[in-house]
């Protein structure tokens, strides 16, 4: 199965390097400037930086805020662009990374500079949680400060899909929803589950791992040396094949919003997509509740499996006195609750006003969900459990299963890719 899909990754490595050319990257010497790197641009990615970008002009009406983003959801080609300018020593003065594992490659390659003073002296330690703090902490250092709360394992659906195809309301479990694409695909004209390029099926691995396992089992994934070569394995692989049976052709040529869209358009009944999806959908006049509503993925209810943007300070940031000026926004509750109402996040921090986030349906019910401290899973895709490294291993196997269907190279990949974290 699977012809469909093909290998993007030399392409979009080619568009990276030019998009990086047209970012404005590099130094220049010139003092009054800030130059911050992120893969924030197009459809409900932007905003939220704009409104922050604004906030820092404002307070440092001096310093040149340069946007240097480089397209494509999930930092796909970012990180690309990203990795040959600090192996040059061309870093931007803040770039963006996941909290969590995907930060000690760089840690250890000696590129970021430690931020414990700086967490002093934001009174960082007391305002963000515990259980945040000890994620970023690499051997007793912190080396980033987190913006917000991503959650991964968001169902989105079509109230309307669904009631054309007589399902009740979403699927619980995994075998609910493979029971709802089915009368989706049946009863209406409508995709059943809408997917895009390779990282969003990544993006969804995480998911149906995390409802078919269940949390204690996908956590313990992320230790090194972890069995995946389980029947527990094959089975959550078997129903991930299942799952992907009902996406639409032509998938791989989609970007995640044009995926995403499709529940709001009422061409596709469900999409699993991080909760930047409600940032877009906003953008697109979407109504909660009418044209898209949302449920944790099948199988998650009470987990939030989460992933945090953060900002660095690289050794050698060429600004680095306003590139503290920029990270001092980003960890106030000022920069967090203006960036993220337009994001689709919940702030970091623990002080963050609710009453900035109560417009939003989805948002109000999911920092309400986060502050009942909720079982925690990390996501893989966006780094919190593992490091480039590993994460690379996974992709390149789903890769080849989407274009080969052999399920059983694919567990054996994944886990050769355990062996080796
Ligand atoms: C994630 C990132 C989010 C969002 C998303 C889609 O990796 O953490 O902020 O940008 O990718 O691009």
């Amino acid at each position: 199965m699977r012809s469909r899909w093909r290998s993007v990754a030399a392409g979009a490595l080619g568009l990276a390097l030019l998009a990086s050319a047209c970012a404005g990257g590099g130094q220049d010497g010139g003092e009054g400037r800030v130059e911050v790197f992120s893969w924030w641009t197009g459809g409900g990615e932007e905003a939220g930086l704009n409104a922050l970008i604004e906030l820092f002009e404002d307070r440092n009406p001096d310093v040149e805020f340069v946007n240097a983003t480089v397209a494509g959801g999930s930092g796909t080609n970012a990180q690309a662009v990203l990795d040959a300018r600090l192996q040059s020593q061309d870093p931007p003065d803040s770039f963006q990374g996941h909290a969590g594992a995907e930060l000690q490659d760089y840690i250890e390659a000696g590129y970021l500079q430690s931020l414990d003073d700086f967490f002093d002296e934001q009174g960082l330690r007391t305002a963000l949680s515990d259980r945040l703090l000890e994620q970023i902490t690499y051997e007793g250092s912190v080396y980033s400060v987190p913006l917000n709360i991503h959650r991964s394992n968001v169902l989105w659906y079509s109230p309307s899909v669904l009631e054309e195809a007589g399902i009740d309301g979403p699927p619980e479990s995994l075998d609910e929803l493979i029971e709802a694409m089915e009368a989706v695909r049946t009863g209406t004209d409508a995709v059943p589950l809408a997917v895009g390029e390779q990282w969003t099926v990544d993006h969804l691995l995480e998911s149906v791992l995390l409802g078919s396992l269940g949390t204690e089992a996908y956590n313990a994934l992320w230790e090194p040396g972890a069995d995946w070569d389980t029947p527990e394995m094959a089975e959550a692989l078997a129903t991930f094949e299942d799952v992907l049976s009902y996406t639409q052709e032509g998938a791989a040529d989609e970007d995640w919003q044009e995926a995403a869209r499709r529940v709001p358009e009422g061409e596709a009944a469900f999409n699993i997509m991080g909760d930047w999806t409600v940032a877009y959908y906003d953008e697109l006049g979407a109504i909660p509740n009418e044209d898209y509503a949302w449920a944790a993925s099948p199988g998650t209810e009470g987990t939030y499996l989460w992933l945090s943007d953060s900002f660095t300070l690289p050794v050698d940031a060429p600004h680095e006195e306003h590139a503290l000026a920029w990270l001092e926004l980003v960890a106030s509750q000022e920069g967090q609750d203006t960036f993220n109402p337009l994001k689709g996040s919940i702030p970091a921090r623990e002080d963050a006003e609710a009453a900035h986030y109560a417009d939003n349906p989805y948002l109000e019910s999911a920092l309400a969900e986060w502050r009942s401290d909720p079982q925690l899973a990390g996501s893989f895709w966006h780094g919190v459990t593992v490091g480039n490294r590993w994460k690379n291993d996974i992709d390149t196997a789903v890769g080849r299963y989407l274009r080969n269907g052999d399920l059983e190279a694919l567990n054996a990949a994944l886990h050769q890719a355990a062996q080796s974290g």
